[in-house]
């Protein structure tokens, strides 16, 4: 209840503040938008495969969400397409492996960063004087991943190892709605979903050498303060 007014309390005060309409996106206007995006793994890996022993039952990767600034731009072509561009600081994520048929139970594997900027063309149905602007998006990620460290924990098992992860190309959706406070800036909510999939190999200095198909296939979600120039 007490929630329930708050967010009528919202909108009473949006309602109140921001003007009813904001004039249409034209060909050549510059979206920059700017906010907290949070980069959220689907967890679906392969099972780990130990390198001329073969896999082990019932293990696999996982890797945690992360937070980062944000840095979004839409390019309009004309009124109702754009096109987009999705960046932001380096993601950190802990990844973890699931031992399974080995018995160490869960254990921290490793540390990485990575990079996913994605390239999308934006189809905003509602091209008029509006103060909601919905467009949804498809087009292609690449992700690049990096200082790829393994973790202590695994290390004290398997002694001192190093991890690669392979870039990915892949497809690129998004969805995102931009509310105008005035002419020139806007709120905006938009989610992605970002098909990456990767190798990743563990080589251990014990001369282990463990590798993993990871489907990251995160979700992103952004919300972002926008400026139109
Ligand atoms: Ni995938």
């Amino acid at each position: 209840m007490r929630r329930k007014l708050f967010m009528s309390g919202v909108l009473v005060a949006c309602t109140a503040t921001i003007p009813q309409w904001a004039s249409a996106y034209e060909a050549g206007d510059l979206i920059v938008r700017m906010g907290a995006a949070t980069v959220a793994p689907r967890e679906d890996s392969s099972a780990l495969s130990i390198a001329g022993v073969g896999a082990i039952a019932g293990s696999g990767a996982g890797v945690d969400d992360n937070t980062q600034l944000g840095i979004t731009l839409t390019y309009m072509l004309n009124r109702n397409w754009g096109l987009g561009l999705l960046a932001a600081t380096p993601f950190e994520h802990d990844v973890d492996a699931d031992t399974g048929a080995l018995g160490l139970g869960r254990v921290d594997a490793a540390s990485i960063k990575h990079l996913p900027p994605s390239l999308t063309l934006q189809y905003h149905p509602l091209p008029d004087n509006r103060r909601f602007q919905p467009y949804i998006g498809a087009g292609i990620n690449y992700t690049t991943f990096f200082s790829e460290s393994v973790d202590s924990e695994l290390e004290a098992v398997l002694g001192n190892g190093d991890l690669e992860m392979d870039d990915s190309w892949g497809l690129a959706l998004e969805m995102g709605i931009d509310v105008a406070l005035d002419d020139r800036w806007t709120l905006n909510a938009a989610i992605w979903y970002l098909d990456i999939d990767t190798e990743a190999t563990f080589e251990f200095d014990s001369g282990v050498v463990l590798d993993a198909d990871v489907d990251v296939d995160p979700l992103v979600y952004a919300v972002n303060l926008a400026y139109r120039f």
